[in-house]
């Protein structure tokens, strides 16, 4: 059984005065010391005071979820997730293990977000295509995809119906009309691709057989065409 964790505010209050006194962390030590008082162990994750967990979600392991967030009915969210500060996540969302999302964003019914997926502050979702506010359009919500390891900048809008890449990264400020290949770089109003990023987030210059090399973990990949790309080893 999943648990929501609310903390009670006079206890977290305590608590951050003892990590802020101590240096320690104050994430860490919220985890530890309630795991105290549940002999059980079946505190699961982390949701601040102020977050409205609905019922009938699942949350993973080891996620945590900050100020004044809300995650609807029938949301899933995985492992050892990060939802930052106002994060509204829509029934049936479905959120992988290590996805990151950053303050102010909104994850609508619709969206898949997989494994280590990253979103940038203030990025914005959309699932529908034409709205009219006197048209119900309910059941016509599109999917967005966003594959393992994908990256999406701060303030990105990514229009429905699409799906971004494994691996790859959205520039800030990008408005994402097509779908993104694996490992590109795109970026603009509409977003055009620029280049190529490797699994660790560094731009990959292919030399004239077709291959780059990752500057941070030396991972070799080989462009197959202009719009497809391999990692070797
Ligand atoms: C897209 C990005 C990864 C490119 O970084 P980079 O490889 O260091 O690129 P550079 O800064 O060398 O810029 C290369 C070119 O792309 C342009 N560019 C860079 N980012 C851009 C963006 N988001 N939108 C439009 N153009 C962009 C630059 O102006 C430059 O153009 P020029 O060659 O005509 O001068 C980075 O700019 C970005 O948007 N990162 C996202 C940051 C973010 O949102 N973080 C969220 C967590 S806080």
């Amino acid at each position: 059984m999943e648990l929501t964790l609310n903390i009670d505010n006079g206890l977290y209050e305590t608590l951050e005065k003892y990590a802020k006194s101590n240096h320690l962390d104050i994430q860490g030590l919220i985890i530890n010391e309630l795991q105290k008082f549940v002999p059980d162990q079946s505190i699961k994750f982390f949701a601040h005071p102020s977050a409205i967990i609905d019922q009938n979600c699942t949350i993973g392991c080891g996620t945590k979820i900050w100020h004044f967030s809300h995650i609807m009915v029938g949301a899933f969210i995985g492992e050892n997730c990060n939802l930052g500060q106002n994060v509204f996540v829509a029934s049936n969302v479905q959120l992988g293990n290590n996805v990151k999302v950053q303050n102010n964003v909104s994850i609508y019914s619709g969206v898949i977000c997989e494994d280590d997926v990253f979103l940038g502050p203030s990025m914005v979702f959309t699932n529908v295509t034409n709205p009219r506010s006197h048209v119900n359009r309910r059941n016509d919500y599109k999917q967005t995809i966003i594959k393992q390891g994908a990256s999406i900048g701060a303030n990105a809008t990514i229009l429905c119906g699409t799906t971004i890449g494994k691996y790859s990264f959205v520039g800030a400020g990008a408005v994402v009309t097509k779908d993104v290949p694996a490992y590109a770089l795109v970026t603009g109003v509409p977003a055009k691709q620029i280049g190529w990023m490797s699994e660790n987030g560094q731009r990959l210059n292919f030399d004239n057989m077709g291959f780059a090399t990752c500057s941070e973990t030396n991972d070799v990949y080989k462009l197959i065409s202009d719009i497809e790309i391999q990692k070797v080893n």
